[in-house]
């Protein structure tokens, strides 16, 4: 049993972990090992005052109560402290020749309308229009069919439609399904940079922190096919003032793209003024398998390096005590 009396700046820890240690779900057993022993450390590592600590609890308060239905406060302050590009390259490794994925951002919604190849995805009148081409295929280069993909962007003023009070639907954003050769077509407007949300804690906090709430000009893309590892990704505009200070770290160099113009071919075969801005992209998937041996080699690594050994459980690695 463990010590629940007389615990200290050096006993807390190990005395929190042996009390947690009857969870019958070992992975979540692992979690708060894990989770209690970093959080102790830092706290020890930093002397943390209680008044610190204070300021932390209100200001966690403070997050919590900004969420809405369409704001999410807690995946933003995720994404400035680096933590969601994190677990995004944790959970879907990717091999070299695959699409990188980046942040979700707080901008998705589930209820983007269903398009067809061709179809229109923005309503907004001022934006620069912009036909978008793309392919999907897997590691060995074969078309993916019937893949969902979900679609969204800013309006041309950098704002997405759930960040308008007067909002009637969704709006800039669309889900479609590749066709059998993997292609996937769609009408957008060119995307805008524009701040994060940064009117309540998490923009204190940058301010704090003398950063910027800019993202560089992005379109967002999620993939869902049974089979294969989910990708969520972005294809970001090359130029932009904000390519290299993204303040959610997402940028990465194989997701920048250079836009083009249509020629007079591309034009009338698309059904768009010569002229229109262009966006290509290639798109490749990795296979549920392929995912999931490179997080298991992943994951072994990082338990050895920790010197515990490792087993499963539904994917997830936990210590081996057997
Ligand atoms: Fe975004």
């Amino acid at each position: 049993m463990p010590l629940l009396k007389d615990l200290n700046t050096e006993n807390i820890t190990e005395n929190t972990i042996l009390t947690n240690s009857s969870c019958e779900d070992l992975r979540m057993k692992y979690l708060m090992e894990r989770l209690v022993s970093h959080l102790h450390d830092f706290a020890r590592e930093t002397r943390l005052s209680t008044r610190e600590w204070m300021s932390g609890i209100q200001f966690l308060t403070v997050v919590g109560q900004t969420c809405d239905e369409v704001r999410q406060e807690f995946i933003l302050l995720s994404d400035i402290l680096g933590l969601s590009l994190l677990i995004d390259a944790i959970d879907h490794p990717k091999p070299p020749h695959a699409t990188e994925g980046t942040v979700l951002g707080p901008f998705h919604t589930h209820e983007a309308e269903e398009m067809s190849h061709g179809d229109k995805m923005s309503s907004d009148p001022d934006g620069e229009p912009l036909l978008v081409l793309c392919t999907l295929k897997d590691s060995a280069g074969r078309p993916i069919e019937g893949c969902k993909i979900d679609i969204w962007e800013t309006d041309s003023t950098g704002r997405y439609d759930v960040q308008h009070a007067d909002r009637k639907g969704p709006d800039g954003r669309c889900v479609m399904y590749s066709d059998k050769d993997g292609i996937f077509w769609f009408k957008a407007i060119k995307p805008i940079s524009y701040p994060i949300p940064h009117d309540g804690p998490v923009g204190k906090l940058l301010k704090a922190l003398r950063r910027h709430p800019y993202r560089p000009s992005h379109m967002h893309f999620m993939f869902e096919k049974p089979g294969y590892d989910n990708l969520i990704t972005a294809l970001y505009a090359r130029g932009d003032p904000y390519e290299t200070s993204d303040a959610v770290f997402g940028v990465k160099d194989s997701l920048v793209v250079d836009y083009t113009q249509t020629d007079r071919e591309i034009a009338e075969k698309y059904d768009v003024e010569e002229g229109t801005l262009l966006m290509t992209y290639d798109f490749v998937l990795v296979s549920d398998e392929e995912a999931s041996d490179l997080r298991e080699q992943k994951s072994r690594k990082a338990l050895e390096a920790l010197g515990r050994k490792v087993k499963f459980l539904e994917g997830l690695p936990v210590p081996d005590v057997d």
